[in-house]
Parts: C-alpha cells; structure tokens; sequence
C-alpha cells in the first residue's frame, strides 16, 4: 500500500489555525501532501486563496469547511464539507448564521458569568474578534482567570486553569453556561449538500468517546444523508481506526484522513501527513478528484458510457440515440473514441497506460458535461475494468455503464475499419479482442445485444432508459457517495 499522500483537513488564520491560507498550502506541498483540503471553521474565506496556491505548488485543493454542529448533548460535532461551491451565496449565509449563533451564544455566557460576580478582561475577547475568530469557552475563561478583581474568588474556588474553571461554570448544567441549538448535524449535512458538497464526519472520536456510541451515530448520521467519515486522524488509535473503517465498508461509506493541521507551533496538529492508515484503505470517492464544486445535484444529466469491442456498433447506435435525444430538445453530447482520440488525447496509443488516460480523460469531461445537466453519451472500447470503474466512481448515479456485445468474431466479420485483418497479420500490436484483453463489464446496466438486435432497436432502448432515468427523482446521495 503506498504511503497516504492526501491530507483532508487543515485550518489558516481564517479560523484556528496559525498561517494564512497560501502559507498552509505552500507547508503541505513542502511535506509532500498533493491533494489537500482547507477546512476552516464554518468559513471558506481562506478557499480562493489556497486554490490559486494549490494551482501554482501542484497541489489539489479541495474547497472545504468544517461546520461545528449539535446533537443532543454534543455540541459541539464537526462535519466537513468537501467540494462545495465555496461561491454559493446560500452558502455563505449559512455559514454566517453558525458564526453569529456562536457569537450571541459567547456574549449570552459573557452576560451569565457577570451575573454570579465575575469580572470580564474585554481586550483578549475583543482582539479576537477584531481579528475575525471566534470566541469560545476556552477564551471566556482565560478572560475571567486573567482578570485581577477575581483572583481571591478564584483561589478560593481552586480554579487555577481554564478547564477548572470551563467545568465549573460552563458546561451544561453549570451557571455560566448557554446552550447551542443549531445546526444540527442533519442541518449541516443538509448544508453541504445544498452547496454540491460530500458531507464528512470529523473525528468520531475527538467528542464521543464510547465505541457503541460513535457506530450508533454514524448509521444516524447517514440515514440523514452523511456520505463519510473522518476514520484515519493522529490521535484514532488502531483499534479505533479498524472499527470505524470496517462499518464504514459495511454501510458504504467514504473513509477520509487527515492530520487537522493547525501550524508548525499547534500543541497537538503541527504536521502535514501525521496519520496512521494501519493497513487499511482509504476512500476517498469523489473527493480524490479534487474537483471543483459540482451544481446543485437536482440539475444533474447522465453519462452514458458505451464499452464494447472495436465494430462492436457503438458509434453508430450513440449517435442515433443522441440525435433522437436532440429532437426531443435534451442537451446531448457526445465523445467518440475516435473523435476525442484525434483532439483531447491527440498523441496516446494503446498501450496499457495510454488507453487508461484516454479512458480518464473522457470521464473528466463527461463529468463536467454531465454534472451541467448534459446528457453525455461516450462511445469508447474502454476495454479495462478498472478505468471503467474510476469513471463511475467519479460520476456516481449519473454513470450508465451500457454493454454493446458482439462476438470478436462477428466484428472481425465486419471489420468496417480493416483493422482486424491487419491485427491478425500482425500489423498492428496490442488490438482488443485479438492482441490484448478485453474485459466484459460484471453489472452494466444495460447491455445491447449488437448481433441481434438493430442499431434504431438498441437506440430506441437507449433513449427509453434516459426518459426514465430523467423522470426519476435522484437517490438519496445520487452522485456523490461514489466511492
Ligand atoms: S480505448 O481502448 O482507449 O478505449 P478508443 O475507443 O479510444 O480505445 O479507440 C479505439 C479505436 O481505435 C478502435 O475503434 C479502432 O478504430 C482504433 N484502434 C487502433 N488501434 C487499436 C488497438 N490496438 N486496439 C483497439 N482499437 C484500436
């Protein structure tokens, strides 16, 4: 297994952490980190300029944020939102809400503590907040143990630190305390979804403690839409990284990491890549790619990948289908082997790696295409499962794997391009179904029987699965827990 080279979460002065966002960017490529996220509290003010920073140093940025959310007594869970549209403007309402809820609560605990006599040293809070950071428990308390007019009440009390004093004024129960009430993690799911996002749930293990515990909040969590969980992080021990990787294969979950980098001088998250993946695999799904936010899922199109030998009919059945498509006023597009061979993948062959760029290549822009609400059709031999599979990962929902069969027989027996005549006599190397492998597609969704059946017949099969597709509401998660 090679060494993780992804780093999930990471925080600039935007929020906690100690640099500004290019800085953080420029920190991760130096450790060798190539697909990173900026996560910042509730914000994705750092976003744009850790994109232009990635873009520069080679690095992926994946827009981010982590949204602090409640649920029952925890009140604090993060969930992270990876490849939102940073842009959206309901987005950054929300994200404002959560900021200013998180204010009026300090200031309501600000108002409890001078009501049972404490005094407030106002400067550190109000620098704070000049410097656009939040203010929370941790900050109240330092403002009450800094000022001098408490100090004998204090000793009195034995409260010599602030976790003294946080529990004894500031948690439930206590008199200071204020409780938060929103959002829930279902709203903040709800959130990231809007905003085209994948929703993640931050170290399980960072506020719940009980192992029950945590697994019985991540099936809640994902019957409410959650599409991953945070399982490799610096302080997720083996036993625990096991436990969660393992239910999240089981519930079909995505399984991220990171190291919550926080600066070079952070007490607990000063480094790039200090996770441990203890033997198991991460899953990334879409977040892999790095891409840019998606639009709102509800616009999206299709991708109709046709796999099949060469003369297998590929073209010619795509083509009538997106033509008869056309006419009924749908979107189409549509990327021929052929085509995109002499344009976007100009210069590769059929080696092995060449076919998987090519294959690669054709899904990056079907996804775009088909994320833009097109119906994009591919036409290509894509003859290895493995690109094929990469390419619905990356599409999720949208991807429409369709088998078109025929025999290498029958095709030799066409042979519309001459090209098997010329495989056979050796003329050309490594030629699907004669010189190198072809491998059949285990669960397409649909499969043409290209001997049997005509060319307008599959077409017309073609056509009646995108209508039904198109009249169908999305799954929950449609095209997002890839994976
Ligand atoms: S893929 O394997 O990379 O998906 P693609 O669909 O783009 O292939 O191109 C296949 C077309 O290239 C075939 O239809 C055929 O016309 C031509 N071709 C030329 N050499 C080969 C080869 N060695 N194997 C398969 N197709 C080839």
């Amino acid at each position: 297994m090679e060494a993780p080279d992804f780093d999930l979460q990471s925080h600039s002065l935007h929020s906690d952490g100690e640099l500004p966002a290019a800085q953080v960017v420029e920190n991760a490529a130096q450790a060798g980190v190539r697909l990173l996220a900026l996560s910042d509290h509730d914000t994705v003010d750092g976003v744009d300029e850790a994109l232009a920073a990635g873009a520069l140093r080679g690095v992926r940025v994946v827009p981010a944020t982590e949204i602090s959310a409640v649920d029952g007594v925890y009140e604090d869970l993060h969930v992270l939102g990876y490849g939102i549209d940073h842009r959206s403007a309901l987005l950054g309402e929300r994200l404002l809400d959560a900021r200013q809820d998180r204010e009026r609560r300090a200031d309501g605990m600000a108002t409890r503590l001078r009501e049972v006599g404490f005094e407030i040293d106002p400067s550190p809070i109000d620098a704070r907040r000049a410097a656009g950071k939040p203010v929370g428990r941790p900050h109240l308390a330092a403002a009450v143990l800094a000022h001098p007019a408490n100090a004998e009440r204090l000793r009195e009390e034995g409260h010599a630190d602030v976790s003294s004093f946080i529990a004894a004024y500031l948690i439930q129960g206590m008199r200071g305390y204020v409780a938060r009430m929103h959002p829930t993690v279902g709203e903040a799911i709800g959130w990231i979804h809007d905003g085209a996002g994948v929703a993640v749930w931050a170290h399980p293990f960072w506020d719940v403690k009980d192992e029950q515990e945590v697994l019985a909040a991540i099936e809640r969590y994902r019957d409410a839409g959650l599409d991953g969980v945070e399982v490799f992080y610096p302080s997720h021990t083996e036993e625990k990284t096991l436990l969660l990787a393992d239910r999240c294969a089981e519930l079909g979950l995505l399984a991220t990491g990171s190291s919550d980098y926080h600066g070079p001088g952070h007490r607990l998250f000063s480094r790039f890549l200090a996770f441990e993946l203890h033997g198991r695999e991460p899953n990334l799904g879409p977040i892999a790619h790095g891409t840019l936010a998606a639009p709102a899922r509800g616009d999206a199109g299709l991708c109709l990948w046709l796999t099949g030998l060469s003369g297998s009919g590929k073209s010619t059945v795509a083509r009538l289908a997106a033509g008869e498509l056309r006419d009924r006023g749908h979107p189409v597009e549509l990327l021929d082997g052929d085509d995109v061979r002499q344009n976007l993948c100009a210069g590769l062959g059929f080696s092995r790696e060449d076919r998987d760029a090519n294959v690669r290549r054709i899904a990056y822009v079907a996804d775009l295409l088909s994320r833009n609400g097109v119906i994009t059709f591919v036409a290509a031999v894509s003859p290895y499962r493995g690109a094929r599979d990469e390419a619905r990962a990356r599409m999720g929902e949208r991807f429409v794997e369709v088998y078109v069969r025929a025999s290498v027989a029958e095709c030799e027996r066409r042979d519309v391009k001459g090209l098997y005549e010329l495989a056979r006599a050796g003329e050309i190397e490594s030629f699907t179904g004669v010189s190198d492998p072809y491998e059949e597609p285990l669960g397409p969704e649909l499969t043409l029987e290209s001997e049997s059946e005509s060319p307008q017949a599959s077409a017309e099969r073609l056509v009646q699965l995108v209508e039904r597709r198109l009249s169908r509401p999305p799954a929950a998660g449609a095209g997002v827990a890839g994976g």
